[in-house]
């Protein structure tokens, strides 16, 4: 499959939410994925957000993020016509690349319990499950 890795432009901006919703990820559009906020979040050096495009169309993203520790990978989707082909495995190595390119030699995610499809694929990629973490969060509006 001819498929190009590029950095997210905001004019994608579209397309990367329709793809995000097929994908059934929390969306937060009054937050932080409101076109004003990934305008911002992609102006800083510790935040790479990148998309998969076949023939013009965005059919995979994924942005790694890192607090100078510890990388993250994050918003990892591939549009359902085009699963079970390599794809989010090819995301998730581009994103480690990366990230090891700063200088990150340990990668997280976090996956919701529910989420089989994509716990066997970090598993795949050598990632430790670690059930024994919870996780919390604090907001300063409900869909921060
Ligand atoms: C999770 C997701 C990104 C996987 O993308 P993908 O391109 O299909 O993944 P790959 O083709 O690289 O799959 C690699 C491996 O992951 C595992 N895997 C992927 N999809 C799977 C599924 N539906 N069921 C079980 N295992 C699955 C398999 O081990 C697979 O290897 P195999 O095809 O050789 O058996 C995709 O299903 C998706 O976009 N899901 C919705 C959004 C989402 O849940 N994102 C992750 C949030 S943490």
């Amino acid at each position: 499959m001819e498929v190009l890795i590029r950095k997210f432009k905001i004019s994608d901006y579209e397309e990367v939410m329709n793809l995000w919703q097929l994908g059934r990820l929390p969306l937060k559009p009054q937050g932080r994925d409101s076109r004003a906020q990934l305008e911002q979040q992609i102006k800083f050096d510790q935040v790479i957000f990148l998309v998969a495009e076949k023939e013009g169309k965005i059919i995979g993203t994924v942005l790694a993020t890192h607090d100078g520790r510890k990388g993250w990978i994050n918003r990892l989707a591939v549009h359902p016509d085009y699963r079970r082909q390599g794809l989010g495995r090819r995301l998730i190595k581009r994103a480690e690349e990366e990230l090891e390119k700063k200088g990150l030699l340990l990668v997280a995610a976090l996956i919701e319990e529910d989420n089989p499809a994509s716990m066997n694929l970090f598993v795949q990629l050598g990632y430790e499950p670690h059930p024994e973490i919870k996780y919390f969060t604090k907001r300063k509006f409900h869909g921060a």
